[in-house]
């Protein structure tokens, strides 16, 4: 087994649902990786999994109580917050999650979490409609506010029969968003400050009279979460955005548009200015050959056939600049080859990077908060979880950050 978390510190935070039982296959799995794992049991965890168990499968003690004197003495919680590198809450109940939004401090668990500067993880797990609650929804919302980095939840049947968003993610799906994240650690000194960069978003609307128009589902969220989260990290946004209600996210710069050809101008001049273009709207492939100057009226004939001309290429423009071309991400959105039509597009559009994104999903993509895809540049690929639109928006930038390096030398 490679070494991926060889010298890491894990604290693995056990709360009181019943993926907790998945909790020992975690610990074993991060260890045979080469971390380092220790664990805090809460008492509503304890329910589920004993402190034998979890202790037999780390080979450390584990933790269950602030108040227990002789653990105290072995390692303090001060002293175990701070021996973290890396501290997983898995699964986090929506009680734990509320919790640590609110930044209580009753237990060991939400104790240690205040006083660690450990890199925070956390897997919700717990019922679906409990995970579609707005608390919840919100509280989740302040936690990747906060840098906690949300995996998951994964949909499926629950242990309570109920079919939804919620079930934990397996194991190997954390350990694999842990061993991404240290993969990508050794650049994060990379910053985003001074950088420039441009995302289109949303839907385009291409007229056919002066009341009716051809359009797509796309809300515009996907966008906008990579603009919020690229001016948080402290670069310089321009966002080109379709129809759609969103605010404009702090600090960055909006331009509004309608149609494709609209988009088409703003991008070139915008892409132009930035080091990194991102293009994640979904323009529509085609307009109306000519736009009724006046309302069409309905006729006695059973069809209406509607001419229609190819708009342009919006990202394969940009990435055909000859002067000041941005590094260029496209996404492609397909409901079935996923991958195969996404590495076509890569390289019929000549981008350095695209996210394949799988919108056959109803629970993901299109005009959802959360969404997956997989990242696929020329040297090689690498697969999103499905999660919250704004986290999911943090780990892509990361990685566009690293290949952006990688191609500019910086
Ligand atoms: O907005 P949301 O509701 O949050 O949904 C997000 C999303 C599903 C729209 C988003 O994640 C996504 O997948 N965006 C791309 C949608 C799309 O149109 O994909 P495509 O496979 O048709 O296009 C491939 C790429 O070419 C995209 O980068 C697209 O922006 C670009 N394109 C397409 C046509 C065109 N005329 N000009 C373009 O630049």
């Amino acid at each position: 087994m490679q070494q991926t978390l060889a010298n890491k510190r894990i604290l693995l935070g056990v709360s009181g649902g019943i993926a907790a039982y998945k909790s020992a296959d975690l610990v074993r799995r991060l260890s045979e990786r080469g971390a380092e794992v220790r664990v805090i049991l809460t008492d509503s965890g304890q329910h589920f999994i004993t402190p034998l168990t979890l202790q037999a499968v780390s080979g450390n003690p584990v933790s269950t109580s602030l108040l227990d004197p002789s653990a105290e003495a072995a390692m303090g919680h001060i002293e175990l917050a701070k021996w973290a590198n890396i501290f997983i809450i898995a699964p986090a109940t929506a009680n734990v999650i509320a919790k640590l939004a609110q930044g209580m401090a009753d237990d060991l668990l939400t104790t240690c979490v205040l006083a660690t500067t450990a890199e925070l993880f956390i897997a919700p797990a717990m019922n679906q409609q409990m995970y579609k609650n707005i608390a919840t929804q919100k509280n989740i919302a302040t936690l990747n506010e906060h840098n906690f980095h949300i995996i998951g939840p994964a949909a499926g049947e629950q242990a309570c029969g109920d079919v939804g968003l919620g079930r934990m993610e397996e194991p190997l799906q954390i350990v694999a968003a842990i061993e991404q994240f240290v993969a990508a650690k050794p650049d994060s000194h990379l910053s985003w400050q001074g950088i420039s960069i441009a995302i289109t978003a949303g839907p385009t609307r291409e007229a056919i009279d002066p009341v009716r128009y051809i359009s797509n589902h796309s809300s515009g969220k996907m966008g906008f979460a990579l603009a919020a989260a690229a001016a948080q990290l402290g670069a310089d946004v321009t966002l080109i955005a379709g129809p759609t209600l969103l605010t404009t996210p702090a600090g960055v710069k909006r331009i509004d548009v309608i149609s494709a050809e609209q988009m088409h101008q703003a991008a070139l001049t915008a892409a132009q200015n930035s080091a990194i273009f991102i293009g994640c709207a979904a323009v529509a492939d085609y307009r109306m050959a000519e736009v009724a100057a006046e309302k069409l009226k309905k006729t006695s004939d059973a069809e209406l056939i509607l001419k229609m001309v190819k708009n342009p290429d919006i990202i394969a423009s940009v990435a055909a600049l000859s002067q000041h071309r941005p590094f260029t991400v496209g996404f492609a959105a397909e409901t079935h080859n996923l991958i195969d039509y996404a590495k076509a597009k890569l390289s019929s559009k000549k981008l350095d990077m695209i996210c394949a994104n799988d919108v056959s999903d109803p629970n993901q993509g299109f005009n959802s908060e959360h969404n997956a895809v997989t990242l696929i540049w020329p040297q090689g690929q690498l697969a999103l979880p499905a999660q919250a639109k704004s986290a999911l928006a943090q780990q892509i930038l990361q990685h566009v950050l690293q290949q952006f390096q990688l191609v500019a030398k910086i």
